[in-house]
């Protein structure tokens, strides 16, 4: 029998593992739940007898895979892949997934609430500023920044865009694309940043960039902590007292915002972006149903390892 484990050390929410559960049971497979494991061990003793696993953030490095002897298939309930050693699955021809778009909603939504939360001065009573009429600047336009564009125009904001891939997309809905990251930075009031943590978007955040920022504005990241220079970040803030971070993602040097910069940044404790019941159940649908797509008619749609 097929034997499918969901893995997940920030569970779905409960109506979402029913409906996966649903979904696999009735396609005849049986299902392992490993949920807020703390040790590796844990998840090293799950894999090790399954034929397929549907995670979030978890880390499926090269040790995890090897571990799953009769693995055949990842996927990650989500967008970014960054947990998941691409190469060593490839090595063990195990196919990797994500969900693309499924929990993009979600995202954007913390996405403009950590904007506003940073407008009004983090709802600490102090005068603030309004959404409508100032300009967000995309950095990326994937799912995620497409959601944010939709609300943020609702808002009545000037959106524009730095992209290279989704030129077309955003110029075939009238958004403005600039030449360059600089002049994105330069440009917005509040920039969000939506780009992955691989290639020439790691440290793409970085001093050549964020000197173009008018002081006042907000960087928002519910992307990947790893597409900011953090050293740079921190550079930029000292010298310009009115930049605010608001991020989905602590950073490394969460002590020095600590230190240094009382009230102008604020962290989600933990991944929040896509913690929604809605996101968690479009996600994981997916999943359960790349799967079953996966071993019944050897569909490889949304392989990310080709
Ligand atoms: C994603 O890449 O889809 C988001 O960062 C959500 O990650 P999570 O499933 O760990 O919350």
């Amino acid at each position: 029998m097929t034997k499918v484990l969901i893995a997940t050390t920030k569970p779905f929410a409960p109506v979402a593992v029913e409906k996966i559960t649903d979904i696999l049971k009735t396609a005849g497979y049986e299902v392992i739940l490993l949920e807020k494991y703390s040790e590796k061990k844990a998840l090293l003793e799950a894999v090790a007898d399954v034929d397929a696993a549907i995670i979030r953030s978890d880390i499926f490095d090269r040790e995890v895979l090897e571990a799953g002897k009769n693995l055949k298939i990842v996927v990650r309930a989500g967008a970014g892949y960054d947990n998941v050693d691409l190469p060593a699955a490839t090595e063990n021809n195990q196919v990797v997934m994500n969900t693309p778009g499924q929990n993009a909603n979600a995202v954007a939504e913390l996405a403009i609430g950590m904007a506003i939360m940073g407008l009004r001065e983090m709802f600490s009573g102090k005068p603030g500023g309004e959404m409508r009429g100032r300009t967000l600047g995309l950095h990326g336009f994937g799912f995620v920044a497409r959601n944010v564009f939709r609300i943020a125009r609702a808002l009545g904001m000037e959106v524009i865009v730095y992209t290279r891939y989704s030129k077309a997309a955003a110029a075939a809905i009238g958004l403005k694309v600039t030449h360059s990251l600089e002049e994105l930075y330069e440009k917005s009031d509040i920039i969000s940043i939506h780009v992955p943590a691989r290639g020439e978007h790691l440290k793409s955040v970085s001093y050549d960039v964020l000197q173009h920022l008018k002081d006042g504005s907000i960087i928002v990241n519910t992307a990947r902590k790893e597409v900011v220079n953090e050293p740079d970040l921190v550079k930029i803030m000292e010298e310009r007292p009115g930049i605010k971070y608001m991020s989905d993602v602590t950073p490394d040097c969460a002590n020095l915002f600590e230190e240094k910069f009382n009230g102008r940044y604020f962290f989600t404790p933990k991944k929040a972006g896509a913690q929604t019941a809605e996101a968690n159940l479009n996600a994981g649908v997916a999943a359960a149903e790349q799967i079953v797509a996966f071993f019944e008619n050897g569909d490889k749609t949304f392989q990310v390892n080709k």
